[in-house]
């Protein structure tokens, strides 16, 4: 079984370059200028990615990245498929193989939210056509580009800037360590040692000299920061509720943690959040938040991916 060396996959964010990176969420940022104030269905110029079809392939829910690859389908003239895993043979036991070689056949690409990393990577590995990641349980990168894109936008910075995380070392704080790695800006990890980044992540990420910290004090590692970022202390697939709330109340994002933060730091969440939890309804809903640019961020950056994968 082999694939052609040319297919653009999008499954992490340590696969694409320090170049690669940069033009994407540059990408994002002048389709999002460009059309400021447009009616949401209208179509880019050009129509880059007229005819094409992609297949969206979800095994949990989800709400922004369904629509905003839908909606950046329609925009960029191409089409979509919204499947869900329950619904395909893939559900009742047919191979991730048999799947890959299949929707190759008849789609240009497939985006898939799925329970196992290593699915994602077979499908990408085994089909013809561009993988795209829209998360698994090791990574959510497209949520990453969107958020870059959030910090160039409200800081003006990107490789200079210091992010904060606090909470659960998941798969949304895993991208923001590989984007960190190849973009060279300082991210710092506060979170409990029983949720914490993997040692060989870590490892690989010193490995290219970047400025990556985990520690415990969540104000050690917001002190001075341009952006404060969280997620939920529960991630789908997870399951250990209670223990998750007890190590991870400390580090909760509130005022006193901003506080520790620049005067100007922003506060980012990729949504879903649970107000009280992870968050301060005060953060979230305050002057330093800016979380709903950062959703419709998914859009913008969900078209320059695509423009990436299909040479649109
Ligand atoms: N942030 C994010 O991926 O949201 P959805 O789960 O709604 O797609
Ligand atoms: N870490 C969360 C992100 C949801 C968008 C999860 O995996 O459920």
């Amino acid at each position: 079984m082999t694939q052609s060396k040319d297919i653009r996959h999008f499954l992490d964010i340590c696969d694409l370059s320090t170049e690669q990176l940069r033009a994407v969420v540059d990408n994002a940022l002048a389709m999002k200028q460009a059309r400021a104030g447009a009616p949401k269905g209208a179509r880019e110029p050009g129509e880059p990615l007229k005819d094409r079809l992609i297949a969206l392939i979800f095994e949990k829910p989800s709400t922004r990245t369904r629509v905003s690859f839908d909606v950046a389908m329609r925009q960029m003239g191409g089409d979509t498929l919204m499947l869900s895993s329950a619904e395909l043979q893939l559900g009742r036991g047919e191979t991730v193989s048999d799947t890959a070689r299949v929707l190759s056949r008849m789609v240009d690409a497939i985006m898939i939210r799925s329970g196992s990393h290593e699915s994602v990577v077979e499908l990408a590995e085994l089909g013809s056509v561009p993988v795209i990641n829209g998360l698994t349980p090791r990574s959510h990168p497209c949520q990453i580009m969107a958020d870059l894109m959030t910090l160039k936008e409200h800081t003006g910075r990107l490789e200079d800037a210091v992010v904060a995380w606090s909470g659960d070392a998941n798969n949304v704080a895993r991208s923001w360590l590989h984007a960190a790695a190849r973009l060279g800006f300082e991210f710092r990890i506060a979170c409990p040692a029983e949720f914490s980044l993997p040692e060989d992540e870590l490892a690989w990420a010193r490995n290219l000299n970047s400025r990556i910290a985990q520690m415990d004090a969540p104000a050690d590692a917001a002190d001075g920061a341009h952006c404060v970022v969280t997620d939920a202390w529960v991630s789908m697939g997870d399951s250990d509720v209670e223990r998750r709330t007890r190590l991870l109340t400390p580090y909760r994002v509130d005022a006193d943690l901003m506080k520790c933060a620049r005067d100007d730091a922003i506060f980012m969440h990729c949504l879903p959040a649970y107000r009280g939890r992870e968050v301060s309804a005060e953060v979230i809903d305050g002057p330093q938040s800016v979380v709903f640019d950062e959703a419709e961020n998914r859009l913008h950056a969900q078209k320059a991916i695509l423009g990436w994968c299909l040479g649109g």
